[in-house]
């Protein structure tokens, strides 16, 4: 990995030199390529997909589909498993509004847990009051982790669906997914996987994993905002029905009758997200080339190298101090995350204070809200030496009050 190379390829890092970007797990920023692939279809394309029968439109499906193979073949699946949808909490609300309400039924158990975004549980939470399944919560241990051991005390005969985070948003601990699933389908029961913290930061290979779902979102790894990926099993997309009608998705339309074309294209109602396709396929190249191994390596030495500086500033508290990815989840004593991050904000130093759409896991933890750094690697050791001194200030500057 040549940093210096990457940093140039951000324009938001070259026009901001002083900038100390630590918000990754909210959004990444986007590189000059991914810029450039959604400016290029627009000046030079800008036409609808799949319709029209004129070269430009020709030229743009195809940009279109490439884009869907390039997505497909990032987490290592088929172009037929990748819906476009407007971003993880689309992807994650379909599964559960198409799986969910046409095959879970009364006395059905859904196993999730407290480490959930409120994207990944709540579709869950609602389908169960309206087919009358139940939640079920799997028991954190100490550290607040998804344990297999805790996930066996809770999977049953009725359990029906599993809906996990790969990677938690708030303590960026890594669920021992893949051996989730494989018990899980002992009891016949599918896993919905939340990867939307785990696609952007580590290799994904949904084969490898045998996992039935998994979502994430364009933006958090340097793609445009308002895309997402839903990744499923073609066997059980092509027997789910689709949770929104109307243009492209339909095959034949009768007063009395309506088909869908197959999956993925059933789920991909109205005009498509066409530069956002684009421009999530061109991020998806651009990190492959950087390559996630080395992504999540970086990141994680830099978290590293941030918790030591943080354990000799006195009043901070770590949530997370085990956590194998590029998340820092802490609080000053005394302090109220947001009072402490405009300490940040000031000194240029982007993090997130509250409960990061996290509550269950908030409300665990017994606090108001956390503080959040998370790395991705455009970051610098510079980067962890400047988050440590805004640290240092907001921890001596409440001492004083
Ligand atoms: C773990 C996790 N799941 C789901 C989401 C929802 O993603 P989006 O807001 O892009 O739909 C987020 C966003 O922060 C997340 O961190």
């Amino acid at each position: 990995m040549n940093l210096d190379e990457i940093r140039k390829d951000f324009p938001l890092l070259r026009e901001n030199p002083n900038l100390c970007y630590l918000d990754n797990a909210a959004m990444a920023l986007k590189p000059d390529c991914v810029i450039q692939a959604v400016d290029s279809y627009y000046s030079k394309l800008g036409v609808n997909v799949h319709r029209g029968v004129y070269k430009l439109s020709y030229e743009a499906t195809d940009l279109y589909e490439e884009a869907r193979n390039k997505v497909a073949e990032f987490i290592h699946a088929d172009f037929e498993n990748i819906v476009f949808t407007r971003g993880a909490s689309a992807s994650l609300n379909l599964v559960a509004m198409s799986y969910g309400l046409t095959f879970l039924k009364e006395g059905d158990e859904i196993i999730t847990s407290e480490l959930e975004h409120h994207s990944s549980h709540m579709p869950w939470n609602a389908v169960a009051e309206k087919v009358k399944a139940k939640v079920i919560y799997i028991p954190l241990n100490a550290e607040g982790r998804i344990t297999v051991e805790a996930f066996k005390s809770v999977l049953t005969d009725r359990t029906k669906v599993v809906a996990l985070t790969y990677v938690s948003n708030v303590m960026g601990y890594v669920t021992p997914i893949k051996e989730i699933i494989r018990l899980a389908h002992e009891k016949q029961a599918i896993v919905s996987v939340d990867a939307a913290q785990a696609v952007p930061h580590m290799p994904i290979d949904v084969k490898d994993l045998d996992c039935d779902f998994l979502s994430f979102s364009g933006h958090k790894l340097c793609g445009p905002t308002g895309i997402g990926v839903l990744y499923g099993k073609k066997e059980l997309l092509e027997k789910m029905p689709p949770i929104e009608y109307g243009g492209d998705m339909a095959d034949t339309v009768r007063k009395d009758s309506m088909t869908f074309k197959d999956a993925p294209y059933k789920f991909e109602a109205g005009t498509p997200i066409i530069a956002g396709a684009i421009g999530l396929g061109a991020a998806c190249a651009y990190l492959e080339k950087i390559g996630m191994d080395n992504i999540a390596k970086y990141e994680y030495m830099l978290k590293e190298e941030a918790l030591k500086r943080l354990k000799e500033i006195p009043n901070v508290v770590v949530y997370n101090p085990s956590c194998e990815t590029g998340i820092i989840a802490f609080n000053i004593k005394g302090v109220h995350p947001h009072d402490a991050a405009s300490v940040f904000d000031k000194n240029d130093v982007c993090i997130r204070a509250g409960h990061h759409c996290a509550q269950l896991i908030t409300n665990w933890l017994g606090v108001y809200g956390t503080i959040r750094a998370s790395f991705y690697m455009y970051n610098t050791l510079e980067d962890v030496e400047r988050f440590a001194e805004s640290v240092k200030e907001a921890s001596e500057f409440f001492d004083m009050l």
